[in-house]
């Protein structure tokens, strides 16, 4: 049940748009026609094949007694024989032909040095996306202009991630020590499911992202915003502040919990952590977030996230903050990775967290 739960809950809420009925990119429309020549040529071929299957049975069965006397003998029809052989080898060498010249044609990575980049990082078991120089980024949580062709830069942190938006286009590896490179122009706005298609772990099912394509006024709008509205981890000075950018009214109070909830679902927590109340968070991967075994449930535990250098004692809401905006920073080699959370968000996040007593 929880695995099913967890299937239906975590996905973010985007428009059913199956690929590849509707094609959402030039790539995608590509892989889409070549989908639907190969499904037309086998269906004519199934159809020619089991109708004279049928029609022979039916023509040729047996209606009387068996006769006395024998029915001709033929062995071999040479002209049928090499017939047989060489349609199906033609058709096959067709096929194979048109496929891998549009993979050339798709695997063609522009070096135009004005062309936006992102960064794909696949990590047990979320996606972070950085937008070229920017200094822009998000977690699970693509954003992309229509009409302008776009490099992905896909590369992990741990195991080997498989990044894949089916209405946009074919999947590409994410690999560790390695960065694997897919372009695409998306061609209409709307708002997209991607998926990890490689199994990766316990998580895997749950790391998903979400992809909204947008003009490209309202991109570059949504990118300023990302930029001014402090950002993700403005903290790449990690010492500064124990909690970085907080302001001193971010003790709770100007948390949204119900917002705090939406964005746990955003950005995959429930793949890795049991969250009480998050439908599907059942993750095992990081620490059990609910009450379990005499340890109580996160908003009433006395510490969090065990640092190198001891704890973080009768945490406050800000210390919960503080950890969320920047895990890797106080405990380096922490599974939890940096979500890009805004100050806001991350303040959105406590408030849920400190609903659980
Ligand atoms: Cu990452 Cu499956």
């Amino acid at each position: 049940m929880p695995l099913a739960l967890a299937a239906l809950a975590s996905p973010p809420p985007v428009a059913a748009q199956p690929w590849p009925v509707a094609p959402a990119s030039d790539g995608a429309e590509q892989i889409s026609q070549l989908f639907w020549f190969t499904l037309v040529l086998a269906t004519i071929v199934f159809i020619l094949v089991e109708g004279l299957l049928i029609y022979s049975s039916l023509r040729f069965r047996r209606r009387t007694a068996i006769p006395t006397f024998e029915p001709p003998q033929l062995h071999g029809n040479t002209r049928l024989e090499v017939m047989w052989a060489t349609v199906p080898a033609l058709i096959l060498i067709g096929l194979f032909g048109i496929t891998v010249t549009r993979l050339g044609d798709l695997n063609q990575i522009p070096t135009d040095p004005g062309i936006m980049h992102i960064g794909v990082t696949g990590q047990q078991f979320s996606w972070t996306f950085a937008y070229g120089n920017s200094g822009v980024k998000t977690t699970n949580d693509l954003h992309l202009p229509v009409g302008q062709q776009v490099v992905f830069d896909v590369t992990s942190v741990d195991v080997i991630h498989g990044f894949w938006a089916p209405d946009l286009f074919g999947q590409i590896d994410a690999n560790p020590g390695r960065v694997n490179h897919i372009t695409y122009t998306a061609n209409q706005t709307g708002e997209f499911r991607g998926v990890c298609a490689m199994l990766c772990g316990a998580g895997h099912s749950g790391m998903m992202f979400r992809v909204t394509t947008q003009s490209p006024a309202d991109f570059q709008t949504w990118l300023q915003q990302q930029q001014s509205g402090g950002g993700p981890s403005p903290a790449a000075a990690p010492g500064a502040s124990p909690v970085p950018g907080a302001s001193p009214a971010a003790g709770g109070g100007t948390g949204d919990p119900t917002m705090g909830a939406m964005l746990i679902v955003q950005h995959g927590c429930p793949a890795c952590h049991i969250i009480p109340g998050i439908p599907g968070a059942t993750g095992t991967t990081g620490p059990d977030l609910g009450s379990h075994d005499n340890v109580p449930p996160v908003g009433q535990r006395p510490m969090i996230a065990t640092y190198p250098n001891g704890t973080v004692p009768n945490h406050s809401p800000n210390d919960l903050k503080a950890w969320l905006l920047n895990p890797p920073a106080l405990k380096p080699g922490t599974l939890m990775p940096d979500l890009g959370l805004t100050d806001q968000e991350a303040t959105n996040i406590v408030a849920y967290l400190e609903t659980l007593k």
